[in-house]
């Protein structure tokens, strides 16, 4: 049988599609949605993922509020400001951004988030919904991950689905996510024994490492669906965590790095937010 190259997973495109459809329902709307971002100390990844979160609302209408706290915030100060956004009434979504300083118990943090204002869905109570199968409120990159999948007409109950990384923002939810649609998912992680022979079986491979190459053809399945969520800088240019280049001549489709699922995560992040907005007005 000849080898077909695979296809490339457009989420730059797809993620263009849905931030239209936003535009057009939030400029109908009589009041704007609106998103409350904080960030923690000096995480320059940061400031450009919330920059970029920021304009995105802007285009679509949405509008947005920043809160720049410094690296010696206390816990309290920052539950405080939590507390004060989740009785604003022009707030209707808010994002912690990740990593906050160690000093801070990131649980606590994230679980003082209201519920009906949880746009990342980390609130304790959020995930534990998510476990049981309720999925009220999802983090945005295992969303923009299915939603992918069902773009492209990927079949998800019965498939072997394994996910590289065991992270609470992306590995744990995208597998919980990938379990409630009926996959056979494996979860794999730094002390996994021979990996490449559970991504050998897998129909679906999502990967979130923030590991170069850590994906290479030999561990690829012919065929099989790989989702790289990694963004790595090699020699000042964007890679992921799949040796892309040598998976696309195997793999049945891929999604580059970038324009897979980062734009994604920032489509479904509005998507969330218009959410948040449609059942408190
Ligand atoms: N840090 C890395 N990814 C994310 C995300 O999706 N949401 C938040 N709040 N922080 C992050």
């Amino acid at each position: 049988m000849m080898k077909m190259p695979a296809k490339i997973i457009d989420g730059k495109e797809i993620a263009r599609k849905i931030r239209e459809e936003i535009k057009k329902e939030v400029a109908a709307l009589e009041k704007k949605p609106g998103l409350a971002a904080i960030i923690v100390g000096d995480n320059p990844a940061s400031k450009v993922y919330v920059g970029m979160k920021r304009k995105t609302c802007e285009e679509v209408g949405i509008y947005s509020e920043e809160f720049k706290l410094p690296e010696e915030t206390s816990e309290e100060e920052l539950l405080e400001l939590v507390r004060k956004l989740n009785k604003e009434d022009k707030i209707h979504a808010i994002l912690l951004q990740l990593p906050i300083p160690k000093h801070i118990n990131e649980e606590k943090a994230l679980s003082a988030i209201a519920l009906e204002k949880d746009v990342d869905g980390f609130n304790s109570v959020n995930i534990g919904k998510l476990v049981r199968g309720n999925e009220a409120s999802v983090p945005c990159t295992p969303k923009g991950i299915i939603r992918l999948l069902e773009e492209i007409g990927i079949e998800i109950t019965g498939k072997n689905a394994v996910v590289v990384g065991r992270s609470n923002i992306v590995g744990k939810p995208t597998a919980l996510m990938l379990l409630n649609r009926n996959a056979t998912v494996t979860v794999c992680h730094s002390k996994t024994k021979y990996l490449g022979e559970i991504t050998k079986k897998a129909d679906i491979i999502v990967v979130a490492v923030g590991k170069p190459n850590m994906i290479t053809e030999s561990m690829v399945k012919e065929g099989a669906v790989v989702i790289d969520v990694g963004i790595n800088k090699v020699d000042g240019k964007l890679v992921g965590d799949a040796d892309f280049e040598n998976i696309k001549e195997k793999a049945g489709w891929i999604t580059p790095v970038p324009g897979g699922v980062g734009p994604m995560t920032i489509a479904m992040l509005l998507e969330n937010t218009l959410q948040r907005y449609k059942e408190a007005e």
